[in-house]
């Protein structure tokens, strides 16, 4: 049988562009004890490989086009872990801001917090507030880290900043509560990875994750690379957000 010319020769009529992005990426990043369990290695260790993560995972979801990415280090429950554990995560924190800051700064990242300060340590409430700070002008990806952050906390120190400011129940609505939460210039997220395959929130971004795609993965968080960057944002890309309306097709 001859080959028609135009199988081969002519290209595609349509071309197909490849689905937008999330704008938006919330990551809670679980599994670092049980990937050091895995291993025969301490949970200490899976702390330090987790915090040792983030810095390929920051530039990966850039790359990608992601716009804003919220990474949910420390929970308002993380708290009644043992002490020695709690420190150490604190520091490790500590030390990847530190670290890590400045090279964030000349790629144009910027550095936000989400959560509460005050009981955070002083040291790293001090490296939190400078990284902010220095990176507060830049124009590429918004990471917003999660310290010390609960959704429940979050929606309640909303209210009583409505309530310190006298706002009566026929003003509010919505677009005026959500001006309230830790970071209302931050759009919603339009797209929650868990890793460590659990299938749960954790009080994550209660409020904000109304109309979220969720992936759930079963990588630990340590071993979540580049390759299940991809895969979590292709995933994303086959999903039909409907908002409430009628499906169609
Ligand atoms: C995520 O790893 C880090 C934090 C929640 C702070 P975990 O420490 O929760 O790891 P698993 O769930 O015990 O494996
Ligand atoms: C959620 O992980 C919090 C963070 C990733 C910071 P946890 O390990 O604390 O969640 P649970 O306890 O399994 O729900
Ligand atoms: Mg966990």
């Amino acid at each position: 049988m001859s080959r028609r010319p135009d199988d081969a020769d002519t290209p595609p009529a349509v071309t197909i562009s490849p689905p937008e992005p999330p704008r938006h990426v919330a990551v809670i990043m679980d599994g670092n004890g049980r990937w050091a369990q895995s291993r025969g290695r301490s949970r200490s260790e899976g702390h330090r490989a987790g915090a040792e993560n983030l810095r390929r995972i920051i530039r990966a979801f850039a790359d990608s086009g992601v716009e804003y990415l919220t990474l949910y280090a420390f929970s308002t429950e993380n708290w009644v872990r043992p002490d020695d554990e709690v420190h150490f995560l604190l520091e490790v924190l500590r030390e990847v801001i530190l670290r890590e800051a400045r090279s964030l700064h000349e790629e144009g990242v910027r550095i936000r917090h989400i959560g509460r300060l005050d009981r955070l340590t002083p040291e790293l409430r001090n490296a939190i507030r400078d990284a902010v700070t220095l990176t507060q002008d830049n124009a590429g990806i918004t990471l917003s880290g999660a310290f010390d952050y609960g959704g429940r906390a979050e929606i309640l120190d909303a209210v009583r900043a409505l309530l310190a400011d006298g706002v009566t129940p026929d003003r509010l609505t919505e677009d005026l509560f959500r001006r309230y939460l830790y970071a209302a210039d931050i759009p919603d997220p339009d797209l929650v990875i868990r890793t460590a395959g659990e299938m749960r929130l954790s009080n994550f971004l209660l409020w904000q994750s109304a109309y979220a795609e969720y992936y759930a993965t079963s990588v630990f968080w340590p071993d979540f690379d580049e390759a299940e960057v991809v895969k979590a944002i292709e995933a994303f890309g086959r999903r039909r957000r409907r908002f409430g309306t009628v499906a169609s097709g």
